[in-house]
């Protein structure tokens, strides 16, 4: 058996009001359409169709750079004509690989089904069947409804559009995620019409069409909806996101993690934790972040495809993106810690340091007011509040290396390129522009005149 995913996301998305194409907005940082891929990856899908209309080429250029590139293989549909019409536009795709190969229709803006689910649901197909996934729904209005026989089989799929009062009243929903046998797919859809209150061509009436040539229908009856929920608006979108954040926040929790609020954790892609990792509130994490043993992470903070080694204290109000940061080392409160930056062991980064390409040698620390950028700072070097590393010319960036155990006093200009060896001295308020060799002092100011009997300017 094999099985292939066609996704459908040629729809406008009206009511999003963006100028981007609906399957593009994102949960959890992810775009819609890239969870429903990764769905149908875990799947293994031997091949996952994306069905694109509007604004294909924003969502194929989308995905150029992203991780599923090359699996995913595009089809267009220039109209929307309904979602029977669009599964079709796949079908030349497809490829044949034996009689009892499958097919699931998955939509992508319908971005958190469980893998367990989607399992489940394939599994239920097995062989040769039609499997439908279903929400018994407190309020199932504008929802397709399952019909059932008496025996309680499924007999068809009523769009709400074309349903009677009493249809109506059904609570069982089709979500639209379906797993059909391939060959028999085929057929189905050549043989549905467009005559129903929208004049579209309707995947759902495939499964009347099942029920007639005898097909078994199984339905896979699920609770949660917020699993097929489906994105239509802002409003669903932010639900479908906190609903997202809980997950993530649970599975923390559950892993060992403390979170001071969990409603107060943002996760925007991959967070691993080691053991006794403690996160306070608004804390956002983007891309990869891995964060060893017993690190804590203060509030406010925003953390980006960075590690974080053990022990390491990162304070209120810090932001840091692409770093590579050792253990016990203290970050913060109000730090920005751009890419590039290595922070070695025991260093120490406080309030108003910025830090751009750099890397600063263990136990080293640049406590107050300071910007080092594009420079190596060796180990236990002391950069004093309101040095600034000038790595700009106006037109190149330059290097500054630092040796170990150097001493730069608060207030120095350090004007790259420049090399300051092993234990230098800079004299607090420098503007070295000079290499300053190994233990010496460097004073690079006007020295002091003192006048005496100065007299004020008057206001005239
Ligand atoms: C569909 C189902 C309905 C189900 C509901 C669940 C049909 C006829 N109805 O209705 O039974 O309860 O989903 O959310 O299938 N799309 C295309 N091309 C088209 C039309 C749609 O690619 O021509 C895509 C959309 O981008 C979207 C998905 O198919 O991702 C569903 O389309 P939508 O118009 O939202 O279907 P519903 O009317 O909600
Ligand atoms: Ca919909």
């Amino acid at each position: 058996m094999t099985l292939e995913a066609i996704i459908l996301a040629a729809g406008k998305g009206t009511r999003m009001n963006s100028n981007k194409p609906k399957v593009l907005h994102s949960i959890g940082g992810i775009p819609m359409l890239e969870h429903v891929v990764d769905a149908a990856m875990l799947l293994e899908a031997t091949k996952v169709h994306v069905v694109v209309g509007y604004g294909a080429g924003q969502i194929k250029a989308a995905f150029s750079a992203e991780k599923h590139k090359d699996e995913i293989f595009w089809a267009t549909q220039e109209e929307q004509l309904g979602t029977g019409h669009a599964v079709r536009q796949a079908l030349p795709n497809l490829e044949y690989n034996g009689a009892d190969d499958l097919i699931i229709v998955l939509y992508g803006d319908v971005p958190l089904t469980k893998s367990t689910t989607l399992r489940e649901l394939v599994r239920l197909a097995g062989n040769n069947k039609l499997s439908v996934l279903s929400l018994v729904a407190e309020n199932p209005t504008g929802l397709g409804r399952i019909l059932r026989n008496q025996a309680g089989n499924i007999e068809a799929i009523v769009e709400e559009k074309d349903a009677t009062e009493a249809q109506r009243q059904i609570k069982e929903i089709n979500s639209g995620i379906m797993v059909a046998p391939k060959s028999k797919l085929i057929n189905w859809l050549g043989k549905i019409g467009n005559s129903n209150q929208q004049g579209e061509y309707y995947l759902t009436d495939i499964v009347a069409l099942a029920a007639i040539d005898g097909t078994e229908i199984t339905g896979l009856a699920i609770n949660d909806g917020m699993e097929v929920l489906g994105v239509n608006d802002k409003e669903q979108l932010a639900a479908l996101e906190r609903h997202y954040q809980m997950i993530k926040t649970t599975e923390l929790l559950q892993s060992g993690v403390t979170l001071r609020d969990p409603n107060r954790v943002d996760v925007r892609g991959s967070l691993s934790c080691g053991k006794d990792v403690e996160i306070d509130v608004n804390t956002i994490f983007e891309g990869e972040v891995v964060l060893g043993d017993k690190v804590v992470i203060g509030a406010n903070s925003t953390i980006k495809d960075t590690s974080i080694g053990t022990g390491t204290k990162i304070l209120t109000g810090t932001s840091i993106d692409g770093a590579t940061i050792g253990s016990n080392a203290s970050v913060g409160p109000m730090a920005r810690i751009r890419p590039g930056t290595v922070l070695k062991d025991e260093t120490k980064i406080g309030n108003f340091v910025e830090t751009k390409n750099a890397i600063i040698g263990a136990g080293s620390k640049a406590s107050h007011l300071a910007y080092i950028g594009d420079a190596e700072l060796g180990e236990s070097v002391n950069i004093g509040a309101g040095v600034i590393v000038c790595n700009y010319d106006g037109v190149n960036k330059h290097r500054t290396i630092i040796g170990n155990n150097v001493f730069v006093g608060s207030n120095s200009v350090l004007v790259a390129p420049v090399t300051l060896s092993d234990n230098a001295f800079i004299a607090a308020g420098s503007s070295i522009n000079g290499d300053v060799p190994a233990d010496n002092l460097a004073v690079g100011r006007a020295k002091q005149r003192n006048i005496p009997g100065w007299k004020r300017p008057i206001k005239k």
